[in-house]
């Protein structure tokens, strides 16, 4: 028994779909997260810590939850974030959630580890179409140089480097269930001699740098004019860095939960960093995204009204796209929309300009 797509009413109802569906190899590598997997609950239950302040009688006829997100312009403040493996889930892979993007007027940012080459992935655009490209760093710089400019010259328009994963975390349900590459097939990994006996995760991620660092930055804003944003910043202390070398965005994240456990969630990390950086008045000099456990409109407008420019979103669309393809992702976009045109209302404002601090009570959060 399969729900019919119109049964599903919000993103959570992808996932329990997703998990009855799908391969038991490809369900544990996409719901995995590192040990505990408290990281991973936490980044969810970290946005139900934080209450709306609405505002009442305002004219709220009109909503526009538009946006620019390094100067691309898009229909609602998120967008699909880099996640390995999309032939797990679906035939057809990344490029079924290129579709989606396309349709729904949001960016893609397309993973170093996709099924998809990187070119079908940038094939199946439609322009104007924006896409994103996520980095893992290879050991030999050659072999990444040659992905960087080859993704600039394909019109890539922001390039995310991952640096929350000198070493790809344990994630016991992804290694319990071995890997089984079946449909995969993973172009960036630089080389077939790996070991399988570890789960997909460590599989594929052998050729990771482990001795990237700060002083490999000016090395990347050479080899490239794309907007460079570090994904995976944990503290203020490194937002701060990466403005001082001169990036353009940074990502707050913990990779889903699925690198280090016990880590703070990406909107508990938000509430440290926007007020110190208001304070320094640094918070125009770079653009703060914010992803993992993002699953309601009301999740994206909190993030908001703390000083994201938008959010990044994972599983949900991988998990609508194994249990109905481009189906299942354009009506978890779509309900997205939904939800995002009712909670602006329901809260008071217009458009995203108004999500302020004052909108949103955070004293429960332990970084208030
Ligand atoms: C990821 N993520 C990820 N990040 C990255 O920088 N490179 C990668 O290859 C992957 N691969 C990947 C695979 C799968 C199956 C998942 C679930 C996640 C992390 C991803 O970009 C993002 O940080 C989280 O997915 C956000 O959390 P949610 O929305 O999945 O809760």
């Amino acid at each position: 028994y399969m729900p019919i797509l119109d049964q599903c009413f919000n993103l959570m109802d992808f996932e329990a779909v997703a998990r009855r569906v799908m391969k038991k190899t490809a369900w544990a590598y996409y719901s995995s997260g590192a040990d505990d997997e408290i990281t991973m609950r936490e980044n969810h239950s970290a946005y139900h810590k934080i209450w709306f302040r609405p505002r009442v009688l305002v004219d709220v006829k009109n909503i526009d939850f538009s946006t620019t997100m390094l100067g691309t312009k898009v229909d609602i403040p998120f967008y699909v974030t880099a996640t390995a493996l999309g032939k797990l889930g679906h035939p057809e892979g990344e490029c079924v959630l290129t579709r989606g993007a396309h349709k729904h007027n949001v960016i893609q940012m397309i993973p170093t580890l996709a099924s998809c080459s990187f070119d079908e992935i940038v094939d199946a655009r439609r322009d104007p179409q924006t896409q994103w490209m996520q980095l893992y760093v290879n050991s030999n710089r050659e072999i990444t140089k040659n992905i960087v400019q080859h993704a600039e010259k394909r019109g890539i328009k922001g390039l995310f480097i991952t640096v929350d994963a000198p070493q790809l975390g344990r994630r016991e349900k992804d290694m319990r269930s071995k890997f089984d590459d079946t449909g995969s097939n993973v172009q960036n990994s630089g080389g077939d001699n790996v070991d399988r006996s570890q789960g997909a995760a460590r599989a594929i991620s052998s050729f990771i740098d482990p001795s990237l660092s700060w002083k490999d930055i000016p090395w990347f804003k050479s080899i490239t004019k794309m907007p460079i944003i570090l994904k995976g910043v944990q503290r203020v202390e490194d937002v701060l860095l990466a403005i001082s070398h001169g990036v353009q965005g940074v990502v707050l994240s913990n990779h889903g939960g699925r690198q280090l456990d016990t880590a703070r969630s990406g909107i508990e990390v938000l509430a440290e960093v926007m007020p110190e950086l208001r304070r320094l008045g640094m918070d125009k000099q770079i653009e703060i995204y914010v992803d993992g456990g993002v699953r309601r409109a009301t999740d994206i407008i909190k993030a908001l009204c703390l000083g994201a420019k938008g959010v990044g979103i994972g599983r949900p669309f991988l998990y609508a796209m194994s249990a109905y393809g481009l189906d299942g992702v354009n009506k978890a976009m779509q309900l997205l929309k939904d939800e995002m045109e009712m909670n602006m209302r329901l809260i008071g404002c217009t458009s995203v300009d108004q999500l302020t601090p004052d909108m949103v009570d955070t004293r429960a959060l332990s970084s208030h």
